[in-house]
This record gives C-alpha cells, sequence and structure tokens, in this order.
C-alpha cells in the first residue's frame, strides 16, 4: 500500500499583535467579553508590506527544512486562502517563483473558506496515494485583517493573520488514514465575503450570522468525526490529539465533549492566534508538534469549517 505521510510543518505569524485591550479601543467591546464569548486573547496583524505569499513563503520554507527536503523536491503546491495577495497568478504561483520551481502544478483554493486547508490537505493525499506525485506543499495563508470591518464589533474580534505549512511524501506505513470533504451551499448566507468594487484585494469584508454558524458547526463537526471514525472501524478512545479549526472555544470544547476527550488532547492556539481562517489547522498543528506533545505513532484527526458551507477532516497517524 502506497500512503501519505506528514513529512514536515511550519508556521509563521507576524510580529504586531493586537490584544483585546487594543480592540477596546477600536469598537464597544471588552477583553471580557472577547474571553468569555471566544477564548480569543490575542491575534497577530500582518505588516504593510506582508501578504498571503509573504507568509506562506515564510511558512513553506520551514516545513521544507523539517521535512529535509528542497523546494525542487517539491511536484505540487496547494495554496488555500481567502485573502489571496491576486486574483491571478494564484498564491500558489507567486510562492512557486519565489522558490525557483517553475514546471510543477501551483494553484490556489479559495472557495472553501476556513475549511480550504483540509480540502487541500485531501487533493495532495490524492494525488500522493495513486503515485501520480510524490510531495506537495499545502499551506493555508490568510490576512483576514484586510477583510474584517473594523467597525463591525461581532466579526473584527474574532480574526488574524498568517500561514501554516504541511509537507506532504509518500510512505509505505500509514500515513493519512483517510480525509472527508463536505459543502452545503444552501447555508451561503449565514458567512461570506462579497466582491467589492476598485479595492485591492477586490474584496468587501466578511459577514457573518455567529449564532447560526455556531450551532451548524457543532452540529456538522459532530457528525464529521462519527464518519471519520466509522470509515476506519476506530473509537473515539482511539484519536490521540483533535487539531481544529480554531473559531471559538466553545465550538472546540463541544468537539472535545463529542469525543469524549480532555481539552489536554487538543492543539488550541486560538488564544494566541484567534481565528487564522485556512492557516489556523497547519499552525495548531505546528506548534503541537515543534512543542513535542504531538509524537509520531500518534493519531491525530485534523477537522475544518467554514463558509460555503464547506467542511473537511483528516484522520492521519502521525
Ligand atoms: N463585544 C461586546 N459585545 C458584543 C460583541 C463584542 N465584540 N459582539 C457582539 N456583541 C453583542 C451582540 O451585539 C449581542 O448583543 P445584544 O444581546 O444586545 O443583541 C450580544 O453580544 C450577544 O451576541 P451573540 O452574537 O448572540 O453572541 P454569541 O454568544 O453567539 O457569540 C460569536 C458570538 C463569538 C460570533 C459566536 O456566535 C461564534 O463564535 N460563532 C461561530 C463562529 C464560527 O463558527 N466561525 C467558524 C467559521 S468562520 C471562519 O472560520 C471564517
Amino acid at each position: 500500500m502506497r500512503y501519505s505521510k506528514i513529512l514536515g510543518t511550519g508556521g509563521y505569524l507576524p510580529e504586531k499583535i493586537l490584544t483585546n485591550n487594543d480592540l477596546e479601543k477600536i469598537v464597544d467591546t471588552t477583553d471580557e467579553w472577547i474571553i468569555t464569548r471566544t477564548g480569543i486573547h490575542q491575534r497577530h496583524i500582518a505588516a504593510e508590506d506582508e501578504n498571503a505569499v509573504t507568509m506562506a513563503d515564510r511558512a513553506g520554507r520551514v516545513a521544507l527544512d523539517v521535512a529535509g527536503l528542497k523546494p525542487t523536491d517539491i511536484d505540487m503546491i496547494i495554496v488555500s486562502s481567502t485573502t489571496p495577495y491576486m486574483v491571478f497568478p494564484s498564491t500558489a504561483c507567486l510562492l512557486q517563483e519565489r522558490y525557483g520551481i517553475a514546471g510543477c502544478a501551483a494553484f490556489d483554493l479559495n472557495a472553501t473558506a476556513c475549511a480550504g486547508f483540509m480540502y487541500g490537505f485531501s487533493i495532495a493525499d490524492q494525488f500522493i496515494r495513486t503515485g501520480a506525485i510524490n510531495h506537495a506543499l499545502v499551506i493555508g495563508s490568510e490576512v483576514m485583517s484586510r477583510v474584517v470591518d473594523w467597525d463591525d464589533r461581532s466579526t473584527c474580534v474574532l480574526f488574524g493573520d498568517g500561514a501554516g505549512a504541511v509537507v506532504l511524501g509518500p510512505s509505505s506505513e500509514p500515513g493519512v488514514l483517510s480525509t472527508h470533504l463536505h459543502a452545503d451551499g444552501t447555508h451561503k448566507d449565514v458567512l461570506y465575503l462579497p466582491l467589492g468594487n476598485n479595492k485591492t484585494p477586490n474584496l468587501e469584508s466578511v459577514k457573518m450570522m455567529g449564532n447560526q454558524l455556531f450551532k451548524l458547526a457543532v452540529n456538522i463537526l459532530g457528525d464529521l468525526f462519527d464518519e471519520t471514525l466509522e470509515k476506519n472501524n476506530l473509537q473515539k478512545s482511539d484519536v490521540d490529539w483533535l487539531i481544529p479549526h480554531q473559531a471559538n472555544i466553545r465550538i472546540i470544547q463541544a468537539m472535545a465533549k463529542k469525543l469524549e476527550m480532555s481539552l489536554d488532547h487538543v492543539a488550541i492556539t486560538l488564544d494566541k492566534q484567534a481565528n487564522t481562517s485556512s492557516a489556523s489547522i497547519p499552525l495548531a498543528l505546528d506548534e503541537a508538534i515543534r512543542d513535542g506533545r504531538v509524537q509520531r505513532g500518534q493519531l491525530l484527526l485534523m477537522e475544518g469549517f467554514g463558509g460555503g458551507l464547506a467542511w473537511g477532516s483528516a484522520l492521519v497517524r502521525y
């Protein structure tokens, strides 16, 4: 059997930190409200000269280093971003040019919002598993600070900037056990980011019906866990680590409860990074691997959920 396996991870967070106390000076909110309702304490904000490409570049190079690979070893670059530097060329192509590896497949996924990383991860897994390619670089890179309305307290407190990267390569041992992707366009009005006019990037700001989204997320993710574990004939107790999308600590707590798992076995970066959309899963994974919590051989359940609605999971033997 041929599987794909995580060979390396990397992350990048902009230097500037915006705390909840800083936000109190911008909108009518409090540190206490934000922490109680979301679990967020602070977020990173990209500098003017940073964008989805520069951040993806930094995270990708770290992941390649950890994997012991050179850029020329990469056969496919997939970048998920709802906040690309340009509509085209894709962030992946701009990254490819920076890495000097013209010729390999490179494309962006931008229609899957916060679930984008799971979609990219799944696509890379399929290509590697079939033998079509050997190594894929999958990155989530987001400058959410440029698409939130800084006058809207119900959304601007939630998001942050950053990039996370994973290098996947072939293995005769598992590996990625299965991936699961879904979408439901009937919920298109619950969370959306319209195109604007004469703006760079050409986007308006995130609109969200937070309450409805919260309930949908909890139900959908609960079903997704069942589907993922059943596919592999595994039990909740087999999962060592939950690596969730970081939208709200209360959603994450509900997911840990669903898995009958202590929060100590959940990779949480939300408090320090807020919701970095499609970058949040690889960033959480990278942190947990880097500080030694996630160990080789452990079973990881990764899940993402976002606008579309779109959602996805992966069960991975790290
Ligand atoms: N500070 C103070 N008060 C606020 C703030 C704020 N920043 N934002 C909203 N409020 C007020 C509201 O105006 C409302 O006041 P009212 O009762 O007088 O009308 C009150 O707080 C409660 O608002 P709710 O929206 O009901 O608060 P809720 O407990 O639902 O929390 C939140 C809001 C945090 C957005 C939550 O609903 C949530 O996390 N939803 C899910 C988000 C999600 O799943 N995202 C994942 C996909 S999105 C993505 O990742 C791109």
